[in-house]
């Protein structure tokens, strides 16, 4: 694998970082029409990073001009959040009527504006209203809500009069939509209506099931024919993903080292072969971040504010940190772990190295995710002086150990993106993680005069310990330290950039 780094984008002076539309796009601005699916949404139902994309990149696109819009099935608290945020329309826009398994759901759409963007909510007591995002397991009945958000985008212009030129589909879940374009029954007839984008924000979750669903989906059985590279069928199995990625006019993946990744075995799940013969139509665009929201210097979350001309208000976030998780020796760097607790974050390369490294540092991981890893995470902190545990996720105090750590920790497998090394530079913490997908493309090592974090190669234990022990080395260098700092915190992650991409891969598609 290569080695080079992209560099991070300084960002100018008269860069703005805002990328939230502050008035409903025009009409006359719109000759680009372009309609979001996603099952996540932020800040309505949030599950991970693809939440944060779903929910700016349309704002950003508006902000372009594009005539952006995002559809979501309403999941428990979904319409609370939004009126609380936003404005809910009391009247629905009507009903859609979906077959599936030889039956028909209805479905009411509710309109909803959010920062000026404009949502349909899908409305389902049965399919949506009781039902985490994502089930615990993958079969022919919880899949249900996946495919009827995905078929509500050919059914929505019926009730809304908005015909999208564009329907941008994320993840695994909206696949239905490529895959029902090429064989479904009667969706198949839409195929030259609408232009197709899907994002692959993880290749690891593909949704994969018997092919007993296939009748029940509405698909032609010529979807399943055995051995062929161009079918749903992967070793006996429907692979959405797979459908996906061969009927959609263009794929993105989210940063420019993901996309040639997924292109070799170790990384592309079984879907490498895929990818290489559908590369004409696959790109790398980097996710942004919404620094309305992410920003040390107007985060009403934290203690206090900071910006590059003093980090006084950082000293403080630390402090508070220190103060709550009861650090005995603040003036160590404090490095924090904020993420899920499971296989892709390299949670268990992370536990290793915290055990060899006790006592440069100070650690708090917050997080929660599988029994093993959070067993693994307690053995350190359990014994440790040095390390405090929050097993969970809290949206406050997550900013709040962005804006006080002095390093951010993301020993990542793989990490198509990955949004909290980019959020800890907005808040000058330097992220230390391993070379791989979006983490090679944001974080460059101190070493370079450029630097803005610390980097390491290998899947190994050992290189992780020894890049800690540098960092903490370097903190000693408090000249150097701040230079790594303003580095960081000039790096410029806004979507604009990446927005622009997207905006003129449509115009691409349309021409
Ligand atoms: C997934 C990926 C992460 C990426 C996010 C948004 O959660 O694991 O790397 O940042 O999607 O695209």
């Amino acid at each position: 694998m290569a080695t080079t780094k992209t560099k991070a984008v300084t960002k100018s002076k008269t860069t703005t970082k805002t990328t939230t539309a502050k008035t409903t796009v025009s009409k006359k601005q719109c000759d680009l029409s372009v309609l979001h699916v996603s099952p996540e949404f932020s800040p309505l139902a949030k599950i991970g990073g693809l939440a944060d994309v779903a929910g700016t990149l349309p704002l950003a696109e508006l902000d372009l001009g594009v005539d952006a819009r995002a559809m979501l099935p309403a999941w428990p608290g979904v319409k609370e959040k939004v009126e609380k945020l936003g404005k809910l329309e009391k009247k629905p826009l009507g009903t859609l009527y979906i077959a599936l398994n030889a039956r028909v759901c209805e479905i009411t759409v509710l309109k909803a504006t959010l920062k000026g963007l404009t949502i349909y909510l899908l409305d389902n007591e049965e399919f949506f209203g009781n039902k985490a995002v994502y089930p615990t397991e993958n079969n022919a009945r919880t899949v249900e809500p996946f495919v009827l958000m995905s078929y509500a985008a050919f059914e929505l212009p019926k009730v809304t009069g908005f015909e999208p030129q564009i329907l941008h589909v994320h993840d695994w879940p909206s696949a239905f939509i490529p895959c029902a374009l090429q064989y479904h029954k009667h969706y198949s007839k839409l195929r030259s209506k609408y232009k197709v984008v899907f994002t692959i924000h993880n290749m690891a979750h593909q949704g994969l099931f018997a092919p007993d669903c296939i009748p029940e989906w509405g698909f032609d059985w010529s979807s399943f024919a055995w051995g062929q590279d161009e079918t749903l069928e992967y070793w006996g199995l429907v692979n959405l993903m797979k459908g996906a990625l061969n009927y959609s006019d263009a794929i993105t993946t989210v940063s420019p080292s993901y996309r040639q990744e997924i292109a070799t075995s170790q990384y592309g799940y079984g879907l490498e072969g895929v990818i290489n013969k559908n590369a004409h139509k696959v790109f790398g665009i980097l996710n942004g971040i919404d620094y309305s929201v992410w920003g040390s210097s107007t985060d009403k979350t934290i203690p206090a504010s900071f910006n590059t001309r003093s980090f006084k208000g950082k000293e403080k976030c630390k402090q508070a940190i220190c103060e709550q998780f009861g650090f005995s020796n603040p003036s160590l760097p404090l490095a924090v772990y904020i993420g899920r607790l499971v296989d892709q974050k390299g949670v268990g390369l992370l536990a290793e190295a915290l055990k060899q490294t006790d006592g440069v540092m100070n650690t708090l991981i917050i997080g929660s995710g599988n029994d093993y890893y959070q067993g693994l995470i307690s053995d350190y902190v359990d014994n440790s002086s040095y390390a405090q545990k929050f097993f969970g996720f809290n949206e406050e105090l997550a900013h709040v150990a962005y804006a006080g750590a002095d390093m951010l920790l993301m020993p990542s497998l793989f990490e198509p993106c990955g949004l909290s090394q980019i959020i800890a530079c907005s808040y000058a913490t330097l992220p230390l993680v391993r070379a791989t997908g979006g983490l090679r493309d944001t974080v460059i090592d101190a070493q370079d005069e450029n630097g803005n974090g610390f980097v390491f190669y290998n899947v190994c234990a050992n290189d992780l310990a020894d890049t800690i022990r540098r960092a903490t080395e370097t903190y000693k260098n408090k000249a150097y330290w701040k230079k790594l700092m303003l580095n960081a915190k000039n790096a410029d992650f806004s979507w604009k950039v990446s927005a622009t991409k997207y905006t003129d891969l449509y115009k691409s598609l349309l021409n």
